[in-house]
Order: structure tokens, then C-alpha cells, then sequence
């Protein structure tokens, strides 16, 4: 079961491919440079070139799921937003359904699904979050959404809260998004589900199960 890291590059995607590498679970790297792909084989994984503003198709090629990691940022403006956050995970999901890929697990945000909430500067940026998990829940193909809060650079605490109400805060290290990740990623049980995920102070089986 290989798991295709689209936005492996990334903050999230490079903590997750090096303990995925380290736990035995094969994932493969979709990076957008040779430059990039050093680091990547320093650390025996597996990398494929390919951008989500042009042809990725061949990216898929002996994955089995997908884990959609990938962002436009926050230095790029809203043509980014769509052409990456809303686009090109469509396209993902279009496309990882048209080979009969198993699942697809999407790294979402917290109240994605209410964009008029979050500040004016983030409305583009959750709309396309908003209209990329519905177009991946209406694909037909299986899913896992995972919703972070605000992302910060803390230590992987193991620790983690499912609300606002139970976390009192609206954030998660990337370190403990990534054991999430690792988790769904290696149940393969889980469908169809989605979670909204917070630092806290239960493990992740009591969160996810
Ligand atoms: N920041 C937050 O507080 C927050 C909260 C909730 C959810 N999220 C979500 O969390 C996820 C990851 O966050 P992060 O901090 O790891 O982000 P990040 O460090 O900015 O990584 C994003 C990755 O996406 C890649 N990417 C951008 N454009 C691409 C394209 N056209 N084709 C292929 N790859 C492309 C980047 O590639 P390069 O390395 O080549 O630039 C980078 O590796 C994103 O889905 C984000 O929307 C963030």
C-alpha cells in the first residue's frame, strides 16, 4: 500500500515522509524539482517530479492512496489559492478516482466549511478548502479530511482534542498533525471519516480510533 505525499516538499510533507520511512510505510514524494529530490534520497524515498498547475498524472503511477499535504502559503494571493488549494486538489481527487486508487486523505482547516467566520484576508483561502472537500466527499472515492487548527513548529506532543470547546485553543503542532497522518494513513480501515484535530490531551486512537 504506497502512499502518494502530494506537497511532500512542504512542512508537514517532509516530517511525514521521514517517519513514514522510518515506520516501513512506502510512500512515495511528489516534489517540483530535481533540486529538491536530494534530501528526499539522502533518506531512501522515493521522489517523482510533477506540479499541480500542470501534468501530475504520472505522478500516481504504483500509489495505492493519496495524502494531499500541498498549499499555496501564505506569500502568494489568490490566484495560487485557486489554481493549488482548489484546482489542483480537485484534479487530484478527479484523477486518483479515474485509476481506482483506494483512498484519499486530505489535509483540510479547521471550519474550512464556514468562510464567512474566518478573518476577510483567509475567506479565498477557506472557500477553496470549503469546495475541495466537497468535490472530494461527492468523488465516490473513499476519504479521510483531517481539519487542523492554526499549524505551529512545537514538538509532536502525542496529545491531541477533536473541538475547540475540549482543546480551549485553536491549534496543533505540525509534528502532531503528522502522527495523525501516519495513523490514518496506516489504517486502512478508516472511510469516509473526518476530524477535526487540536493539540490537547488524548492520544490519537482516542480521537480517530
Ligand atoms: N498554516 C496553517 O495554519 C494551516 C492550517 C490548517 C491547514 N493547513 C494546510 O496544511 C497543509 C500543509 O501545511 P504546511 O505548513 O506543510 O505547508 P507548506 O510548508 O507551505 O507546504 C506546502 C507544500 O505545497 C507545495 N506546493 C505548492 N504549490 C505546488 C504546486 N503547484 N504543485 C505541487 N506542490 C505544490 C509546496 O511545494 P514547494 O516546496 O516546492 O514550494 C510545499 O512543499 C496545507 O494543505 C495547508 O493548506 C495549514
Amino acid at each position: 500500500m504506497t502512499t502518494l505525499v502530494i506537497g511532500a516538499n512542504g512542512q508537514i510533507g517532509k516530517q511525514f515522509c521521514e517517519l513514514s520511512q522510518q515506520a516501513g510505510t512506502p510512500i512515495k514524494a511528489m516534489i517540483r524539482s530535481e533540486e529538491q529530490a536530494a534530501w528526499f534520497s539522502e533518506r531512501g524515498i522515493d521522489t517523482v517530479i510533477a506540479d499541480l498547475e500542470g501534468d501530475f498524472e504520472h505522478a500516481f503511477e504504483g500509489c495505492d492512496q493519496v495524502a494531499f499535504t500541498a498549499g499555496s502559503g501564505p506569500h502568494t494571493g489568490p490566484d495560487k489559492t485557486l489554481m493549488i488549494d482548489l484546482f489542483g486538489a480537485i484534479r487530484t481527487a478527479d484523477i486518483a478516482k479515474q485509476k481506482g486508487l483506494s483512498r484519499y486523505i486530505m489535509i483540510s482547516a479547521i471550519r474550512a466549511e464556514q468562510p464567512l467566520e474566518a478573518p476577510a484576508k483567509m475567506r479565498p483561502y477557506m472557500v477553496a478548502k470549503f469546495a475541495a472537500d466537497a468535490h472530494l466527499r461527492n468523488s465516490g472515492l473513499p476519504y479521510v479530511i483531517l481539519k487542523p487548527g492554526r499549524l505551529t513548529d512545537e514538538a509532536a506532543s502525542q496529545q491531541f482534542a477533536s473541538s475547540l470547546e475540549e482543546a480551549g485553543d485553536n491549534q496543533i503542532s505540525r509534528a502532531n498533525v503528522v502522527q495523525a497522518l501516519l495513523h490514518v494513513v496506516q489504517t486502512a480501515s478508516l472511510i469516509n471519516q473526518e476530524y477535526v484535530l487540536l493539540d490537547g490531551k488524548r492520544s490519537i486512537e482516542e480521537i480517530i480510533g
